[in-house]
């Protein structure tokens, strides 16, 4: 029994070294061999080739981990460098780590970095290195980060120590969010109104956006980047191998920049820097005034960043005051435009003139496609993958980043202590599964450049909340954009909690540890239902009063009773955090459902159970628990398996307009005992935020159908789109 025991253990050691070892994003190859090269705490390497600018970096980055990089003469040098001009990949490098020491082939600075990054977390001590041969290269050009620098302001020394974060997982490009309604972010000479002005706001909203009523802090914030502090970030980029690319909101989320410069607007109204979330209906006016001081701006910005891609924003621009607007209207006369998506596309295009008069190109949200997109445009897709796909079909080139997996301001897990987020649920496994040419035909793959997470802070008020929200969901990100041949995700895991979650608490970045909870694995059993606790990682345990646990059974009740159970995650003797389940228990628990009107993708889970699970939706929403449908008229029916006597049904449904969720508007309910004729027991209005039935009811299948609102009314986000419906329990009882 013993020897079993000790084999397994080895078999399995081995194994996971073999699926994900500690470099991070996982090497294209990596083969262990059986050398080792003993170091000793130093390392030397040849001081004529290694690039000057560059070495004060590596030094401080392997002196992380106690290892004094030297330079010396290219005979003593114990990491051997190679150059070789005719490496097809760019950013690829060869690596290998014998017995005598380390030997790098590399073609150019990027690769030259992304073999020291390597090198560096394949240092497991500081004394010796364990034999490997890696040849690696990115599947993806571009590897991009967003961060939204308007809504919150963040230090350039917080700046710094996220980038240096960015650059350790192989990310190299870093979007700068640097103006929006709520702050104008960068100095611009010509313009100083809009810092003195445009970067402050009186007061900022407390809570969610949709919380009524709205409360606010009363407190003046703000705060801007000179223009020798974006050019000392851009060179801190630089050396860690990260392109910072500029983005200048236009024609809309620009209500700071209004503040500074009324005039520019279609009214001249004078509004102050909103203090609030949404999308607004000031916007810069079409005219010729307002868009020559955008490319007096863009000049400035062009000379402060070197990058050959500027961010034009591009998205969510309302179009009812420029549909007011004499001079926007005299434009649309003289160019001929019949629609205000045709104005957009002009101004675009007339900014993106002046830019490519630079030189340079633009980059835009996937909104720049409406109207025609202008002739070099790139794309970043948001909304989905379909502008992307849209924009690669007419040969532009492509980043996707689409909300559902790389909008990194959604809940990471329904866990009560998650922190205040803007909604949707995007938990570490769905960003494993990104991949950014997903649905593309074969021939267009060629225009998607990569793919980004984006960071919007409306709810990330400060640095450690950015970190919590970026990691460790930034690392899956990484890994999906480097290596398209990715392990199994338990494995990716395994190795995230065994290598990378040390390395972030070594470098004082905060993370989630959501990834690890329990996950609840629900089957129907005989008498109600099953909750089994599939454990994320083999080192982790539950405990429930201090007993080790697998899993809890719940008995199907005729009234509604609660069950509470407190589940500690441990590794070791570290606790990881304790979650509070409380289950549900009721006649329709653990019985069948059949969606004739399915569940969208992004909110569905536990199949046919998800609204008998014994899981209420919690409020507030986070993501997950409830179900969400995106059509206006949705119908279900419940299989209770025998005909049952019941008094009560209730339905639970959300309604928070600001994430585009709407209560239902009526429903109607049926009974059947043979699943063929149905008779209606109840046809109502809605009365509140529950779908409910009292009357004695005696029934094996019941209907439900769910009226919505066909549109969201004019003069709310996400006016004129379908609005989400989310339902959630199903409970019948006595
Ligand atoms: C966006 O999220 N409005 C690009
Ligand atoms: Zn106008």
């Amino acid at each position: 029994m013993k020897i079993t025991l000790v084999v397994l253990l080895f078999f399995f050691t081995t194994q996971l070294s073999a699926q994900h070892g500690p470099v991070f994003p996982q090497p294209i190859k990596l083969e262990q061999t059986t050398t080792k090269f003993v170091f000793n705490g130093r390392l030397t390497v040849d001081e004529t080739q290694i690039p000057k600018d560059l070495f004060p970096y590596f030094q401080e980055l392997f002196g992380r981990q106690f290892i004094h990089l030297e330079a010396v003469p290219s005979k003593q040098a114990t990491i051997r460098l190679n150059r070789i001009q005719t490496f097809v990949y760019t950013e690829g490098y060869n690596l290998t780590v014998s017995n005598s020491g380390i030997d790098i082939q590399y073609s150019n600075d990027e690769s030259l970095r992304n073999a020291f990054q390597t090198l560096n977390q394949l240092i497991q001590n500081p004394r010796e290195l364990a034999g490997v041969t890696v040849s690696d290269q990115p599947a993806f050009s571009y590897r991009g980060v967003h961060l939204d620098c308007s809504r919150h302001f963040f230090t350039i020394n917080e700046l710094k120590k996220f980038i240096d974060q960015m650059a350790k997982l192989k990310f190299n490009r870093f979007h700068w969010h640097l103006t929006d309604d709520q702050g104008w972010r960068i100095e611009i000479k010509k313009y100083p109104k809009l810092t003195s002005v445009g970067a402050w706001r009186d007061s900022t909203l407390i809570g969610h956006f949709s919380k009524q009523p709205v409360e606010y802090d009363h407190q003046k914030y703000g705060g801007f980047y000179t223009q020798e502090e974006a050019k000392e970030l851009v060179r801190f980029a630089q050396i860690r191998g990260i392109e910072i690319i500029p983005e200048i909101e236009m024609p809309g989320h620009a209500r700071a920049a209004l503040a500074a410069y009324p005039e520019l607007s279609c009214t001249g109204q004078q509004l102050p820097v909103v203090g609030t979330w949404g999308v607004f209906d000031e916007v810069f006016c079409s005219q010729e005034k307002t868009r020559s001081f955008l490319k007096d701006v863009l000049d400035e910005v062009m000379e402060i960043f070197p990058s050959h891609v500027i961010h034009i924003g591009g998205d969510e621009c309302p179009k009812v005051n420029w549909e007011k607007c004499p001079k926007c209207k005299s434009i649309m006369t003289e160019n001929k435009l019949k629609t205000s998506h045709e104005l957009q596309s002009f101004f675009i295009r007339d900014i993106e003139k002046h830019v490519n008069e630079k030189g340079k190109v633009i980059i835009g949200w996937d909104e720049i496609l409406e109207g025609g997109l202008a002739p070099n445009a790139q794309v970043m897709s948001w909304q989905g993958v379909e502008g992307g796909i849209a924009a690669a079909k007419q040969k532009h080139s492509v980043v996707m980043t689409p909300t559902s997996y790389c909008y990194f301001d959604y809940y990471q897990s329904g866990h009560p202590s998650e922190p205040l987020a803007i909604g949707g649920y995007l938990p570490l496994e769905k960003v494993y599964q990104f991949n950014p040419v997903n649905r593309l035909e074969e021939e267009y793959k060629q225009y998607i450049l990569g793919g980004q997470a984006n960071l919007w802070t409306e709810y990330l008020p400060n640095i450690q909340a950015v970190e919590y929200n970026a990691f460790p969901r930034l690392v899956a990100m990484a890994e999906v954009l480097w290596n398209k041949s990715k392990v199994p995700y338990s494995d990716f895991v395994e190795a995230l909690s065994n290598y990378y979650l040390p390395q972030l608490r070594n470098d004082g970045v905060r993370f989630s540890t959501s990834f690890l909870d329990p996950k609840l694995e629900i089957r129907p059993y005989k008498t109600g239902i099953s909750y089994g606790l599939i454990k994320p990682v083999n080192e982790v345990v539950f405990s429930l009063n201090n007993e080790l646990v697998t899993g809890i059974n719940i008995e199907r009740t005729p009234q509604v009773q609660e069950h509470r159970y407190l589940i500690h995650s441990n590794i070791g003797d570290q606790e990881l955090r304790v979650c509070d389940y409380t289950f549900t228990s009721h006649l329709a628990l653990g019985k069948s459902v059949k969606f004739d009107t399915q569940p969208h993708e992004k909110y569905n889970h536990n199949g046919n159970l998800g609204l008998t699970d014994g899981v209420i939706g919690g409020i507030p929403w986070k993501g997950d628990q409830w179900l969400g449908f995106n059509e206006d008229t949705i119908q279900f029916t419940l299989d209770l398996e025998e005909v049952t006597k019941f008094n009560h049904l209730q339905i639970g449904t959300l309604n928070d307009p600001g994430s585009w969720i709407y209560r239902p508007e009526r429903f109607q309910i049926q009974t059947s005992s043979n699943g063929k004729k149905f008779k209606n027991v109840a046809k109502s209005k809605m009365n509140g935020d529950l779908i409910e039935v009292k009357k004695k009811m005696k029934a094996r299948y019941v209907r439900v159908l769910i009226y919505s609102k066909e549109l969201i009314p004019p003069g709310q986000t996400g006016a004129g789109f379908t609005p989400w419906t989310f339902i959630n329990e199903l409970i019948l009882s006595r």
